[in-house]
């Protein structure tokens, strides 16, 4: 039985969290990751909770992973989409999510496209919130997941060199990996086109390699994000074909490092464009270990929050 508990009542962003929060999840989400992959993945913890999965924006892994991180536990679960749902009548963040509360709900994970939405929510409802992503501003159980998927491959994280390449202006995974990573003492730096390296990041101690050469030969682990082009209203880059051949990561490129690095991406990826087939697809890239760790991550969240919930 777990005595130790987070410092926090809900899972708002990494900012908010301390070091201690984040080795105890990893402690439970290394036991969890040896539950799910026993013949029989489920444990009862949770028969008594109800929590709705409250999904604003589109979500392949995360939504998916939460749902399957719940049901694990034995959690009741309710899932709600916005394009399907009374928000499209004009419906108020408040007024939905009371009206999913008055149905006795426990815990919220919401994805919502307003930075700080889940903030303000948190002031105004009883339940338990976790966020699942909010707009560009963080996204703390991926970036969990992606440090507790590098601590998997390298061990210890601390003086450990971590670069976040690509489009770090419109990403909440990046900013919740520079909190998570610099808490846990990686050095972390940044690499892609200056129109999209936000300004405040030196401010966070966070360095701009400009040219991705030099990042790949300076870092470990090469954390590459999707161009968000949805999120783009004007022109950052002449082309994606400039991109790719600028930053893109591709074979030719870590085939000329010294040593092999380990290659993350969040998902989904645009293939070809900041990431070729051959990188992402290859043993260096552990993607897909990132998406298997997201669920024993999320279930050491959930079960961590809902120890606090007074019945
Ligand atoms: N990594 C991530 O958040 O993916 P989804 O948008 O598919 O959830």
């Amino acid at each position: 039985m777990q005595t130790k508990e987070l410092s926090v009542d809900h899972l708002l962003g990494i900012e908010h969290i301390t070091k201690d929060d984040i080795q105890l999840i990893f402690e439970v989400a290394d036991s969890f990751k040896r539950i799910i992959n026993r013949p029989i993945k489920k444990v009862p913890s949770l028969r008594d909770i109800t929590i709705a999965n409250l999904f604003f924006e589109n979500s392949t892994r995360t939504k998916l992973s939460f749902e399957l991180a719940e049901k694990r536990l034995s959690a009741d679960v309710v899932n709600f989409s916005a394009s399907n749902s009374s928000v499209k009548k004009g419906e108020t963040l408040i007024d939905t999510v009371n009206n999913i509360l008055s149905m006795k709900v426990d815990m919220v994970v919401m994805r919502h496209p307003s930075p700080g939405a889940h903030e303000f929510l948190s002031r105004h409802i009883d339940a338990k919130i976790i966020n699942a992503g909010d707009g560009t501003h963080e996204h703390p159980t991926q970036a969990l997941l992606d440090a507790y998927s590098m601590r998997e491959k390298l061990g210890d994280l601390r003086g450990k060199n971590i670069v976040i390449v690509g489009d770090v202006l419109h990403s909440r995974v990046a900013l919740s990996n520079i909190f998570c990573l610099q808490k846990l003492g990686a050095n972390v730096k940044v690499c892609g086109p200056l129109t999209l390296i936000p300004k405040y990041l030196h401010e966070l101690g966070v360095e701009t390699i400009k040219n991705i050469e030099e990042a790949l030969n300076w870092c470990d682990v090469a954390n590459v994000l999707r161009i968000q082009l949805e999120r783009q209203d004007i022109k950052f880059f002449p082309s994606i074909r400039e991109y790719s051949q600028q930053f893109g990561i591709n074979k030719e490129r870590l085939e000329k490092l010294g040593e092999e690095i380990v290659i993350m991406h969040p998902g989904p990826i645009n293939r070809g464009v900041e990431i070729t087939s051959d990188v992402a697809d290859s043993k260096q890239a552990i993607i897909l270990d990132q998406v298997e760790n997201g669920v024993a991550v999320r279930m050491a969240i959930i079960y961590l929050l809902a120890s606090k919930i007074h019945k």
